[in-house]
């Protein structure tokens, strides 16, 4: 009988999944979910013929070339793979996977949420309940900018761009307008208007929803010039990659009132360098990268991450390959 191939998953997952990698393989689990330090990371390899690790582990080049020959797949547990020097992997021979698809719907929901809860300063009236500075009402109290019937602009209409439209556009009735690499068929757009710059469509966004991967182009996409673009009074909304945007510039127009609101689940160094004049406003709302965190949606990445390894054992092509 040959030996069930070794896997290092660098992150406690659902019990489910962990379960259920224990039938086919060999898994070394770490129960104290501890972030393994690179040295870690390459010594727990050695034997290993896979790694299932999370956008929390930074596979870079310089790592990737040190990964024992045994690794032969990366099955990552997400859907960016920004933390995963690509094409150091296919140099190497290394195929790596993701989780697409299963995510979409609990990121388009945080994503709502963010913009409601920018738009309605949710974060600032929450605190005001807690602290109990919170001592009157009156028609000038607490208020915010409505959702309904306004503009959404999203730039990256793919999986979960295209669910936040859905979600925008039937729950409130908004107007969408995008742009994306490649404009979507008639029956994915959805009525929704496309821009074929990202130029041309700031100036129609009331509300802007991010959902492009951290690429080497897509890095700082909303710089000032950008800003400068948007309406007076817009609000900002991230769920992708904090990489997306330059944090100097949006800080700026937060602190100008030129955006009003801004409501981020992903950060440029996060989660313990993010940029420290987002704590002290009140017209942000602030989430810690939690997109994908319902547990249906991460046992859904779990077994996602194990189909494709279980193709790749089986000689098949992953389905989810992305080098
Ligand atoms: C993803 O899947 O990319 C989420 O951001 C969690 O890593």
């Amino acid at each position: 009988m040959t030996e069930k191939p070794k896997i290092l998953v660098t992150r406690k997952l659902p019990q489910a999944v962990e379960r259920q990698l224990e039938q086919n393989y060999q898994p070394l689990l770490n129960p104290d979910d501890r972030l393994y330090s690179t040295d870690e990371l390459i010594s727990l390899s050695e034997g290993a013929a896979a790694i299932l690790p999370c956008h929390t582990e930074q596979l870079t080049a310089e790592v990737i070339d040190r990964l024992p020959d045994s690794i032969k797949i990366i099955a990552n547990f997400s859907v960016g793979v920004d933390h995963c020097d690509l094409a150091a992997a296919k140099a190497r021979g290394i195929v790596v996977t993701n989780t697409p698809d299963v995510l979409s719907e609990a990121t388009a929901e945080i994503a709502i949420l963010l913009m409601l809860g920018a738009a309605r300063r949710a974060s600032e009236g929450e605190r005001m309940v807690r602290s109990q500075e919170w001592k009157d009402w009156s028609p000038d109290f607490m208020v915010g900018i409505q959702a309904t019937g306004k503009r959404l602009g999203i730039i990256g209409m793919g999986r979960v761009g295209q669910v936040m439209a859905r979600y925008a556009r039937d729950a409130f009735g908004m107007e969408i307008h995008y742009h994306n690499r490649s404009r979507l068929p008639a029956e994915l757009e959805a009525g929704a208007t496309y821009y074929d710059t990202v130029e041309d469509l700031l100036p129609q966004c009331q509300f802007l929803s991010l959902h492009c991967p951290a690429t080497p182009e897509s890095i700082g996409l909303l710089n000032a010039k950008r800003i400068a673009l948007l309406p007076e009074d817009a609000i900002v909304v991230n769920t992708a990659r904090g990489a997306l945007i330059e944090d100097e510039a949006l800080h700026a127009a937060l602190v100008s009132g030129k955006i009003a609101a801004a409501g981020l689940d992903v950060y440029n160094n996060e989660p313990t360098g993010i940029f420290p004049g987002y704590r002290d406003l009140t017209n942000i709302f602030l989430l810690p990268h939690i997109g994908s965190a319902t547990r249906e949606t991460r046992d859904a990445m779990g077994f996602r991450a194990l189909a494709n390894l279980d193709a790749y054992f089986a000689g098949k092509e992953p389905v989810d390959r992305v080098a």
